[in-house]
């Protein structure tokens, strides 16, 4: 992925692997266990929303597998047609609907296809959709999938069938996910679920429930089976990592758990990463996403001890201004941020960082969003996602702030902070010309057959010319010879 613009809102995306509110089918051959029978119908499967939704695809596509579903990755073929929704943004809700419209056509001409919606979206609103939504048949929340095969089962009977039951327990530790549009190369894992946090403007933690980690053994071995199969790069995915922590004690949980140590058998996230690490230097790790309040220094120490956990962080500050940061409940300040950053200049000073932001909050004003701006120029993030605040129902933000700036002054200042975001990733690229890099080749350049695509360890996209014997999943070392706002673009040594 290169420049891109995407959405009614000015979300800006360069060369990073995020990938918010875009959507995939499954062009998958599916891997239906030899143990068990064909049920004689297939499934489709589109995801939208963050890293996670994806990967709980693969976690859906697996437990359908094990029912004897087939997939297709035409949705016209389709006995079953899902979509994994994710409820961030209004807008990231309107396009669902939108497809789901689209969808619905497909339905009215192939007697019997049903329509499930799965995802933050289907948590979110629940029964509701059901009467929103006429041509929807199923809907299940994050934490009900291992219910589907049922819920297939009622619907197929023209029962009710809604799952959105949230659990304290569910991680899907012990499945193993069906990897869908894999280029068998980069692969994500989820390490946990849900979110404590509560951040005001936040709707993850009504869609995906409370926090809670996966055994890092279960995680330590999907890295190793996914190694032994040819994979090269795995991310570890939670959103907040930093608060990773598993016991093997039942009896820890809450405050107990959060002050145990290691010696009572809890794993926090930079053992788990040491771990997952040290499965063998050719397998990249990479993570998302950090919270400043949260991240210590011992994971930056793992990062700078291992030359293959990547040098890359995603930091989300999200304001400038303490105000603000106040108002969103984030729990840092802007001083703690830099104070943050100062840590990952110092203890890993060659890696990138990236960050999220949300423009036009309750109540913000010019000057505060000129701390913003400022901040920018101060950190010089290597990516950024960025957008204008959307109110979520039923978030704290939405039940006790006014959702008081205009329209017009959310999406102002959100194209400032774009086109400073620009100036700078350019300027930072530039920095990188001369640099020799390690790449992990992930496949040929949309651009030119003559050119692969790659990544180095600090998360650019970086086109390299292409050698005779070169393959995806090679690392090669190059140098940075130009470059633009997005790509790094190399030549060989
Ligand atoms: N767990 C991650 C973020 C998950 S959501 C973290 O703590 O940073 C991804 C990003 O979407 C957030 O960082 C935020 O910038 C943005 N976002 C979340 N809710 C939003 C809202 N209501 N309006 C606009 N942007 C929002
Ligand atoms: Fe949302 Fe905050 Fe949790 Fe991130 S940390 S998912 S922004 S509540
Ligand atoms: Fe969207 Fe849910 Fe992810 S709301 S961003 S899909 S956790």
């Amino acid at each position: 992925m290169s420049d891109q613009l995407y959405n009614n809102e000015i979300a800006f995306e360069l060369g990073s692997k995020d990938i918010d509110e875009s959507k995939q089918g499954n062009a998958l051959t599916l891997e239906r266990p030899s143990n068990v029978a064909p049920n004689g119908k297939k499934f489709y499967i589109e995801s939208y929303g963050c890293a996670m939704n994806f990967s709980d695809s693969e976690v859906v596509a697996s437990i359908l597998a094990n029912s004897g579903f087939d997939s297709t990755d035409n949705h016209l073929d389709a006995d079953l047609i899902l979509i994994n929704t994710c409820a961030i943004r209004d807008n990231a809700e309107q396009r669902v609907r939108m497809r789901l419209q689209n969808l619905g056509a497909v339905k009215k001409k192939k007697k019997g296809a049903l329509i499930g919606v799965l995802g933050c979206m289907a948590e979110r609103l629940k029964d509701q959709f059901l009467e929103q939504e006429k041509l929807v048949d199923i809907v299940v929340g994050p934490d009900a999938y291992r219910s589907l095969p049922e819920l297939v089962f009622e619907a197929e009977n023209n029962n009710k069938a809604v799952n959105v039951l949230l659990s304290r327990e569910e991680t899907y530790a012990e499945i193993s996910p069906i990897r869908l549009n894999s280029n068998g190369i980069s692969a994500f894992i989820s390490i946990m679920r849900g979110c404590d946090n509560i951040c005001s403007f936040c709707v993850v933690p009504f869609t995906r429930g409370r926090e809670r980690s996966r055994d890092w053994r279960s995680i330590v071995q999907e890295a190793k089976d996914l190694f032994d199969r040819g994979y090269k790069e795995v991310t570890l995915l939670g959103q907040n990592v930093d608060s990773y922590r598993f016991s093997d004690d039942p009896k820890l949980v809450g405050k107990k758990l959060l002050e145990a140590k290691y010696e009572d058998h809890v794993v926090n996230f930079a053992e788990l990463l040491e771990k997952v690490a040290s499965i063998s230097p050719l397998l990249r790790i990479r993570f998302s996403t950090s919270h400043p309040k949260d991240m210590t220094d011992d994971v930056l120490e793992v990062m700078a001890k291992y030359p293959n956990v990547c040098k890359h962080i995603h930091l989300p500050v999200q304001s400038g201004n303490d105000r603000i940061l106040g108002l969103m409940d984030r729990s840092y300040t802007k001083a703690w941020y830099l104070d943050r950053i100062a840590a990952i200049h110092r203890i890993v000073p060659d890696a990138d960082i990236s960050t999220d932001i949300i423009t036009g909050f309750c109540s913000e004003t010019e000057e505060e969003h000129q701390e913003t701006m400022e901040l920018m120029s101060t950190v010089r993030f290597d990516l950024a996602y960025m957008y204008y605040y959307s109110e979520r129902p039923g978030t704290p933000a939405a039940k006790r702030l006014k959702d008081d700036v205009p329209e017009d002054i959310k999406k102002r200042r959100l194209t400032e902070i774009v086109a400073l975001f620009r100036q700078i990733s350019l300027e930072r690229n530039q920095e990188n010309v001369g640099q020799v890099y390690e790449v992990l080749l992930e496949g040929i350049s949309s651009k030119s057959d003559k050119h692969f695509f790659g990544r180095n360890s600090q998360n650019k996209g970086v086109i390299v010319p292409a050698l005779e014997g070169m393959k995806p999943g090679d690392y090669v070392n190059v140098r940075i010879a130009s470059c633009t706002s997005g790509t790094l673009i190399a030549e060989h040594i």
